[in-house]
């Protein structure tokens, strides 16, 4: 069902849905009504959300009494100062999936965390590595919502609201929460995920843009209604304040006949992203390509914005045309799911990862630097590329997992070894 953030309505069955009120003395097929409240109740009516849920089982059928659970990997913030990794930019190679079984929950690293989960603040940055399907687990996450990247392999994400097929080139959101499984399309499958811990991720403003381009509201998707008649013993999995908790079910969770309502769980294609830049000269800053923003309560100041950096036509004349060398408040973590970047055509390869933090430099190679300030400005088209980053106000703070990855580059800084000092005195400066 097309739209962001809509009031939708769906159901596997005809006439499991109820018309004209939410809890009718006795529900349509026998089945039991429940409110999923993704908001206070009281929010204000543009950032209220909340589902009715038509299912076979309450969820309090879908719970019993809980165990400790270990998944050592997946780390909650604050997590700080468990390595000794100096301060610096980073840089990894991917993440090798690893030869046991390993399931879409049990294959989550944590690479960085920002803010505080316990005060619903900040995020965490994931990379996760899989082989195997959750078979007969669920999993629902009270801890914030997911931003799920796939970058290789596609997978099928079942949620009580219905399933989504999701692939590289595409993104999904699982709302806090909400109970779902992953299983994998090509048999193995990694990619990034972001948990944000904070308000939920929404469109961004688009100002003077007006009120197209950058990610338009039709091309969110919402699965429609789907639901598992299926007895017989399985595990659902909590994360619960950085916790995490297993409980034995008796039957799947995933048993939701009808909903209707806006707090449910979408995909996004990132090619139908419609970029906006610059057709004269200079560079806007990077936020012109944001895909979704997640407000941290201060004006203009995002607990996480979510940007990409797709093909588009370069035309900028007179313009140093990669993104220029910076400073930033924000911390910012790249990813690349294809292709090459332009800032940074060599060593940062599909699957990777850098990591610039709060007040640490970056900006292109001296390879770019040298290609980009000599090259003839003709028009052109980057193509076969789309790196994304996950930014936030707060720091990030590495995992010791991410300090001692195997796939940390020592050899990230001298990027910029090379870059020569033009300056002589001439106002045109030394390019010999
Ligand atoms: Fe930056």
């Amino acid at each position: 069902m097309p739209g962001f953030g809509n009031d939708f309505e769906t159901e596997a069955l005809p006439g499991a849905l109820p018309q004209g009120q939410n809890s009718p003395q006795r529900a349509p097929y026998g089945l039991y009504a429940e409110q999923l409240s993704g908001s206070p109740f009281t929010a204000p009516r543009g950032t209220n959300e909340r589902s009715w849920l038509y299912r076979i089982r309450p969820s309090v059928k879908h719970s019993g009494r809980f165990a400790d659970l270990s998944l050592p990997q997946w780390k909650s913030a604050p997590n700080i100062g468990d390595h000794t990794l100096p301060l610096g930019q980073l840089r990894w190679d991917p993440v090798p999936v690893p030869a046991e079984p390993t399931s879409f929950l049990a294959g989550m690293r944590t690479m960085t965390t920002a803010g505080d989960v316990h005060t619903q603040t900040g995020m965490a940055t994931h990379v996760y590595v899989a082989n195997a399907d959750m078979a007969d687990e669920y999993f629902f996450n009270a801890d914030g919502e997911l931003l799920i990247v796939p970058q290789d392999g596609g997978i099928r994400v079942a949620t009580e609201l219905g399933v989504m097929d999701v692939v590289p080139k595409e993104i999904c959101v699982i709302p806090r929460g909400m109970i779902f499984r992953v299983e994998l399309l090509d048999g193995t499958a990694r990619g990034y995920v972001c948990e944000n811990y904070g308000a939920k991720f929404t469109l961004p403003d688009r100002g003077p843009i007006g009120a197209n381009c950058l990610a338009n509201p039709r091309d969110f998707k919402t699965p429609v209604a789907a639901f598992e008649d299926r007895e017989g013993p399985c595990r659902l999995m909590v994360k619960w304040c950085g916790g995490f908790h297993e409980t034995q079910l008796e039957a799947s969770p995933l048993d939701v006949v009808a909903w209707h309502g806006n707090y449910a769980p979408y995909k996004y294609d990132l090619i139908t992203y419609s970029p906006v830049g610059a057709i004269l000269f200079d560079h806007p800053d990077p936020s012109i390509f944001t895909v979704l923003t997640a407000p941290s309560g201060e004006e203009g100041t995002a607990n996480i914005d979510f940007v990409i950096f797709p093909e588009r036509w370069m035309v900028a004349e007179h313009s140093f045309r990669p993104p220029w060398y910076h400073r930033n408040i924000m911390s910012e973590f790249m990813g690349l799911i294809y292709g090459r970047y332009d800032a940074k055509e060599e060593g940062f390869v599909p699957g990777g990862m850098s990591l610039h933090n709060m007040m640490l430099p970056h900006g292109p190679d001296a390879t770019g630097f040298e290609k980009a300030s000599t090259s003839e400005l003709k028009p052109e088209k980057l193509t076969g590329t789309m790196a994304f980053m996950f930014e936030t106000r707060f720091p990030q703070h590495l995992t010791r997992y991410a300090a001692d990855l195997d796939t940390l580059q020592d050899t990230y800084l001298d990027c910029w070894s090379e870059l020569k000092k033009r300056f002589d005195g001439t106002i045109d400066g030394n390019w010999d």
